[in-house]
């Protein structure tokens, strides 16, 4: 596994993929680090759909909407590069914030309905900051095709319509969510859970997928203590989905799952 703190260095290699693998197949996993059992099962599935595997660590500062979140964010690099080696990855990109944003974010994408509601409504400016790195990301890496989990379902399907929107040559293939034996969803940010909030939190994902409507699941996390952000049934195509977001302390914690409507 070849690792790639700086971003000429992987591009010199991608011109080099580029003459030598000709009608290969680059599976690519974006990530900002601190990985878990869920990233590991997309490099797993990425490995075994795709001639080369790619992964890219970077913590990035412009989807933050909480100079404090972005501060404590866990950076866990050594052990990360172990599981992605023992996952199957070939590449890995961890560029810095320089490399990736030469213009100062004076650049980026915007979309101007998903990405307001939900998560947007209360992290402003987040989905811009997901949309832009993972645009450049997308330039970067020229997948075939690009892993996201459902447990960011809005981030899943934003990035749907941007590569609908914008024509990008990637497949995006979409992956489900990896739980704790408990029914946590795997998270970066649940290591920052003290002890009792660990002991409590499975009890959001019981609340979100037990209830029969969003307004019943609200208020059995308010009775739970939960600080709730929001919970919403939204219809996506077909299925409707149940959308959830609550703060334990400085943690806040994201899920969904469907339901009938
Ligand atoms: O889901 C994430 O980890 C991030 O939002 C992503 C897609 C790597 C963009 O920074």
């Amino acid at each position: 596994m070849i690792l790639h703190s700086h971003l000429d260095s992987w591009l010199e290699t991608r011109r080099g993929l580029t003459d030598s693998l000709t009608g290969k197949s680059i599976g690519f996993v974006p990530t900002m680090g601190a990985l878990h059992a869920g990233h590991v099962s997309l490099i797993e599935r990425a490995r075994r759909e795709n001639d080369v595997v790619v992964l890219s660590i970077f913590v990035n500062p412009t989807q933050f909407d909480d100079p404090g979140d972005l501060a404590q964010y866990p950076k866990t690099l050594e052990t990360d590069l172990e599981m992605a080696r023992k996952a199957g990855c070939d590449h890995v990109i961890f560029p810095n914030e320089t490399q990736m944003y030469p213009d100062g974010y004076r650049y980026r994408v915007s979309e101007n309905e998903l990405s307001k509601t939900l998560c947007g409504a209360h992290r402003p400016g987040h989905f811009d900051g997901v949309l832009t790195v993972v645009l450049k990301l997308f330039h970067i890496v020229q997948a075939t095709r690009a892993y996201f989990g459902e447990k960011d379902f809005q981030q899943l399907e934003l990035i749907r319509g941007m590569v609908k929107s914008f024509f990008l040559p990637v497949e995006i293939v979409p992956c489900a969510i990896v739980r704790e034996g408990d029914g946590l969803a795997m998270s970066s940010r649940n290591t920052r859970l003290n002890h009792v909030d660990r002991e409590h939190a499975p009890h959001f994902h019981q609340a979100l997928s037990s209830a029969t409507s969003a307004a019943e699941a609200r208020r059995l996390l308010k009775e739970d203590g939960f600080d709730v952000d929001y919970v919403e049934d939204i219809a996506f195509g077909p299925s409707a989905r149940r959308f959830g977001a609550v703060r334990m302390g400085a943690v806040r914690l994201i899920d969904n799952c469907e339901v009938q409507l």
